[in-house]
């Protein structure tokens, strides 16, 4: 049996390559110092990446000179995100790999993105450092892709949507919509309009915060007028859209997060060790000249933005009780012995909606007009007699 990769060997390796490196070598050989370049190797399972030319491992693998990447703060940092932690990378079939695992991703990014398919993954890890990078290939931390991405459509009437937010065009390779039977449908308002719903999972799955942000994938009623906030167009955010807010940067001063909030833990909210149980916002992305000015965003700002939101959504939940469609533990009432029939079937974007900005989970702060747009309009349907 094959030993597993052990620290120590991988410190071997580290040495090794760094007698290599740092000149413990003897005299250049006929293809000359460096060698021929030689093709990247296989290994029957993955294609390997590789390392780049001449790249000194020292200068990641080691906390004390390097102050370029800060190699070790970073993974500090993301060992404290969900990405790290979540848990949900036993999601490892060829429908979930493909975002919940590294390895997934790869194959992904490999195949273009053509779709969200890809071969199951033994063994896999969590989304970390060769999901977004390719750090031996590159030598450096360049994203591994920045492409604008497609969002697929899953409401009848709307096409698919492009997200072009720049660094955070990569977030949206994964944080985006999964497919949906049936698909509602912004047409279906004749009283014998009737749709049929037999899975208690009826939503596009939980990634849907690039659409919020953009402002689409919503179910849009007829006769409603839908805006956008300010995030969607502001030019920071259209550079770096995602990264701006959740990837505020570590450097001292000020202490932003003490490695448990902002930069690659990726949150806003977070509390200031593992015990605590305080509530803080890194808001350092918020308050920028372009943005809301120096300090003018707070916690309190915050919170009260949210509240709103919170209030809409909590009068929406019990609606969608009263006409029992959803259980009192929040699923949608519906199987497949049990399906869910809503007539007119437009009136099920009310419940489509509900799950959109649930599953959006920035409570309105992605894109503030469009989540309370989307909402009382959702009231207005299940209000209408
Ligand atoms: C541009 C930065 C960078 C350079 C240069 C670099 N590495 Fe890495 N390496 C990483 C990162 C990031 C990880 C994953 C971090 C972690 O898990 O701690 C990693 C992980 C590893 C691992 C752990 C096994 C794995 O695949 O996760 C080994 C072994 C390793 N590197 C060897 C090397 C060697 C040998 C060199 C030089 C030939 C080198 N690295 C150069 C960034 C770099
Ligand atoms: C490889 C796919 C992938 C990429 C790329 C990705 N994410 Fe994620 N993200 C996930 C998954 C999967 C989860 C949930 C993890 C779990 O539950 O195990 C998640 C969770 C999160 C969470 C935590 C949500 C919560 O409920 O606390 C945040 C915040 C987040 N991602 C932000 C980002 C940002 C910002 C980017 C881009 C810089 C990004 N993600 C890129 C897959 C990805
Ligand atoms: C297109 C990318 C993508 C695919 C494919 C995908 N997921 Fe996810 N999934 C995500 C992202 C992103 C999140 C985290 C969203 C968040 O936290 O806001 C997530 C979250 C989850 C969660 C956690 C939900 C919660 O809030 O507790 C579960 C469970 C899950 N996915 C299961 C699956 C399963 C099962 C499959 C395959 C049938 C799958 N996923 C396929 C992107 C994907
Ligand atoms: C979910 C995606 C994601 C994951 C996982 C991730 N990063 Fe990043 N990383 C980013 C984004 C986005 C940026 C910002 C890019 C920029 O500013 O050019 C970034 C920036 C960086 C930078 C700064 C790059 C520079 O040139 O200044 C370093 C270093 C880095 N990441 C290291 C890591 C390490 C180490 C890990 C694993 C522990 C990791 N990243 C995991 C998305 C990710
Ligand atoms: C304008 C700033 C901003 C942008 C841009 C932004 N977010 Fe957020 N996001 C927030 C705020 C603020 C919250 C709510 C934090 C809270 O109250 O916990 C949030 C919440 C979330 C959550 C819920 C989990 C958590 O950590 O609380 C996820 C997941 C998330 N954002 C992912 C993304 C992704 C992916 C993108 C890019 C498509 C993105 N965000 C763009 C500000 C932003």
């Amino acid at each position: 049996m094959k030993k597993p990769f052990t620290p120590l060997a991988m410190l071997a390796v580290l040495v090794a390559f760094a007698l290599v490196l740092f000149g413990c070598e003897g005299p250049a050989g006929s293809d000359g110092k460096d060698g021929k370049d030689g093709k990247d190797g296989t290994t029957g399972v993955l294609n390997l990446e590789g390392f780049a030319p001449n790249i000194n491992c020292g200068s990641c693998h080691n906390p004390d000179i390097d102050t370029t990447y800060f190699l070790w703060a970073r993974r500090y940092q993301w060992e404290r995100s969900l990405h790290a932690y979540g848990g949900d990378l036993e999601r490892n079939g060829p429908d979930c790999a493909g975002c919940h695992t590294t390895e997934g991703f790869i194959e992904r990014w490999k195949n273009n993105f053509a779709t969200q398919t890809v071969a199951p993954k033994s063994n896999p890890s969590p989304p970390g450092c060769f999901a977004c990078h390719s750090p031996h290939s590159r030598g450096d931390f360049s994203l591994r892709s920045s492409n604008p991405v497609t969002l697929a459509s899953t409401i009848v009437g709307y096409s698919a949507a492009t997200f072009d937010y720049g660094k955070g065009n990569v977030c949206a390779q994964c944080h985006q919509p999964r497919s949906l039977n049936p698909r509602p449908d912004t047409s279906k308002y004749a009283a014998s309009d009737t749709i049929v719903i037999t899975s208690s999972r009826w939503y596009p799955h939980y990634g849907v915060q690039a659409q919020m942000l953009m402002g689409t994938g919503g179910f849009q009623f007829r006769g409603t007028a839908y805006e956008n906030s300010g995030h969607t167009l502001n030019t920071a955010i259209k550079e770096e859209g995602c990264v701006a807010c959740h990837m505020a940067s570590q450097v001292y001063p000020p202490d932003l997060g003490a490695g448990r909030g902002g930069g690659h833990t990726m949150k806003i909210r977070y509390s200031s060790t593992e015990a605590a149980t305080d509530t803080l916002f890194v808001l350092a992305g918020c308050n920028v000249s372009g943005c809301h000015g120096t300090g003018g965003f707070t916690k309190a700002t915050l919170l009260a933005s949210e509240k709103a939101i919170e209030d809409s959504l909590h009068s929406l939940f019990t609606l969608l009780r009263q006409r029992n469609w959803v259980t009192a533990s929040g699923s949608i009432n519906a199987s497949t012995g049990n399906p869910l029939r809503i007539s007119p079937a437009y009136r099920a974007g009310a419940l489509y909606n509900y799950f959109f900005i649930e599953h959006d989970a920035s409570r309105g702060m992605h894109n503030k007009k469009y989540t309370q747009a989307l909402l009382n309009s959702s009231l207005q349907a299940l209000r209408t007699p």
